[in-house]
């Protein structure tokens, strides 16, 4: 902690206290005391706990007992301001009633925006899928017209019943197309967070980067390591990969290999890698690639919003993004997930 560190208590762990934990907890010289609430079921509590912020139940053990230099009340009741100003250690400040509501509007718009951004830069990918969308349901459909055409004159019932399982193989495999597509492109549900296994995402990540990019000679590695498990958001750590791998095979060009990794270190810490053997990015151009709207592709090819988004992801984990790339060899980008904490409301993946 800085000198200029703010100390600051957050009462009320509803929309209010959720919005302002995801925005301070990524701000340096900004440190959560903690959050109370007298409703021990309250969703911040949760969301507080996974970034590991202290919890309390009652709001004079907070404001009194942590160094707080500024609380935040967001809990919406009129008589928590005169309750907040019997209970706090003298110069500690309080922002409530309108100023907190001003300050929660502000959040919120900026969490919307967020979210539109994110939407948005998903969109604009599927756009750019249609092609290899329709190539693989074309494949399966002119599989089963063949094969229906096949059954209308076929007499033999054994070779009947086999078509009749192809056709069914091949709907199967349209149908998994439309599943993982409608998957990536809805909004993201509740915002809660599970447990994820990060080689089935990398694995559900490639199969829908296939319908931006070619892989036909792109040789694809995976060094999966056992139980790479962390708790986000699946659809979040979803598009994190698709945009990895995206910009990996676009990197690529000709021919080239991909490799996709993930491990377990003895203390328990997760990561997984994206690389490419493809063009490379200058050193001079590390500090400028997490920028929004920093492209080097032609106009509809990239929107400069891909790895914007990655980061925006991965600090809201409270993980460790970092790029390694020498220009004509390749790019590795790996992502350091932070620790587990132990929680009783995670439901496996
Ligand atoms: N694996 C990579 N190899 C080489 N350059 C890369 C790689 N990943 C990213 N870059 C560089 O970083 C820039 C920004 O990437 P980002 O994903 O944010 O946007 P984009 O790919 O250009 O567009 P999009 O919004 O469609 O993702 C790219 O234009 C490219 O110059
Ligand atoms: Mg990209």
């Amino acid at each position: 902690m800085t000198p200029n560190t703010m100390r600051i208590a957050i009462i009320g762990a509803g929309k209010g206290g959720i919005a302002l934990l995801d925005l301070l907890h990524q701000i340096p010289d900004v440190d959560i005391a903690g959050i109370a609430d007298k409703d021990p079921t309250a969703p911040g509590l949760q969301r507080a706990r996974d970034l590991n912020i202290p919890v309390e139940e009652r709001v004079q053990d907070l404001v009194h007992n942590h160094g707080v230099t500024l609380i935040m009340d967001v809990t919406g009741d009129p008589s928590m301001a005169a309750y907040i100003h019997a209970v706090k250690r003298p110069g500690a400040e309080v922002l409530s009633g309108a100023a907190a509501r001003l300050l929660w509007k502000l959040v919120q718009h900026q969490s919307k925006l967020e979210a539109e951004l994110f939407q948005a830069d998903k969109l604009a990918g599927l756009g750019s899928f249609a092609a290899g969308i329709a190539h693989d349901i074309n494949n399966p459909l002119q599989l089963i017209l063949g094969l229906a055409e096949n059954l209308v004159e076929e007499q033999n019932l054994g070779v009947v019943h086999e078509q009749a399982r192809d056709i069914t193989e091949a709907v199967k495999r349209t149908s998994a197309i439309c599943r993982d597509l409608t998957r990536y492109a809805r909004r993201n549900g509740t915002g809660e967070d599970v447990m994820v296994n990060l080689n089935t995402k990398l694995d559900e990540a490639l199969r829908i980067a296939r319908y931006a990019v070619t892989l036909q000679d792109v040789t694809v590695v995976k060094r999966y390591a056992e139980e790479a498990v962390v708790r986000g958001n699946p659809d979040e750590l979803l598009h994190v990969f698709v945009n990895l791998i995206t910009n990996a095979v676009q990197a690529i060009q000709n021919h080239g290999t991909l490799t996709l990794q993930t491990s377990v270190g003895p203390d328990g810490l997760v990561s997984a890698s994206v690389s490419d053997t493809g063009c490379g990015i200058p050193k001079e151009a590390f500090s400028k690639i997490f920028e929004p709207l920093y492209t080097t592709k032609p106009p509809g090819k990239g929107t400069g919003l891909g790895l914007y988004n990655v980061m925006s992801v991965i600090s809201k984990m409270e993980g460790h993004i970092c790029v390694d790339s020498d220009v004509g060899v390749g790019t590795t980008f790996r992502i350091e997930f932070p620790q587990m904490h132990p929680t009783t409301s995670c439901a496996p993946l």
